[in-house]
């Protein structure tokens, strides 16, 4: 299993910013990296990145929609997504379920709508603060794969992407014996739910990744890469953490 370092830039970045994108490429065709490397720029950022990485780094969408086409308007299907040169999308982050209502059926039929169109989902997870303090994390992120990993999901077209709420932007992470247990969590129910082969599904760690924790989270049981918000932003910094692995 490959590891997967994959950066999130949410609503930052200008055709401007390309230009950290370039750095990471050249970086990367430089000392090739342990990781697989993907990059989930906004929307309108995507196929121009696909232009100037061609094929060295992947790319991603950060949601997309259930349906093919339509009438959405503000939508985005996987199949454009695809269109324009990703590879990946990510559906179910903490902030499309908190801000947007996305339900974890929604999560579901997003991640159905990026296998038909061809694209890995990386499916986010996640407890709450509360729900961490009421002891509760375990069952939220077992009700969570429940409902967002629909039955069909395999390590070759899915990722599972474990991000606490409350580590997201936060510069707080849970300790390693949190993170150890709830990926081993995690690896039992997935392998529960989709069988055997749910043992190659690549885990990630999201939530204040940043250079100076990679090395810690990266070598955790079951850790199989990480999603890494703020700290991608910058090549210098997403770098480390990419050789972290
Ligand atoms: P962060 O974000 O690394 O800035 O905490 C992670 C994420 O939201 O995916």
């Amino acid at each position: 299993m490959r590891p997967l370092v994959a950066g999130n830039w949410k609503m930052n970045g200008l055709a401007a910013s390309l230009k950290e994108l370039n750095a990471l490429k050249a970086q990367l065709e430089a000392g090739p990296a342990a990781a697989e490397v993907l990059v989930c720029p906004p929307f309108t950022l995507i196929a121009q990145a696909a232009w100037h990485v061609k094929g060295a780094i992947a790319l991603g969408g950060q949601d997309c929609h259930a349906k093919p086409s339509g009438a959405h308007t503000g939508d985005i299907a996987a199949e454009m997504l695809k269109d324009a040169g990703a590879t990946y999308v990510i559906v179910g982050h903490s902030e499309r379920r908190h801000s947007h209502g996305e339900t974890d059926a929604a999560v579901a039929a997003k991640a159905e709508a990026a296998w038909r169109a061809g694209l890995t989902a990386v499916i986010c997870i996640g407890e709450t603060e509360d729900q961490r303090c009421a002891g509760d994390a375990h069952d939220v992120c077992r009700y969570q794969i429940d409902g967002s990993v629909p039955a069909a999901a395999t390590w070759a077209n899915t990722v599972l992407a474990y991000e606490p709420v409350w580590a997201i932007g936060t510069g707080r992470t849970p300790t390693s014996d949190e993170i150890a247990q709830m990926h081993a969590h995690i690896r039992q129910l997935l392998v529960g739910r989709l069988g055997a082969g749910a043992r190659e599904l690549r885990i990630l760690y999201g939530g204040s990744v940043k250079p100076d924790n990679a090395r810690d989270i990266l070598h955790l049981p079951e850790v199989n890469g990480a999603l890494v918000g703020g700290a991608s932003l910058k090549s210098d910094d997403f770098l480390r953490i990419i050789r972290a692995v």
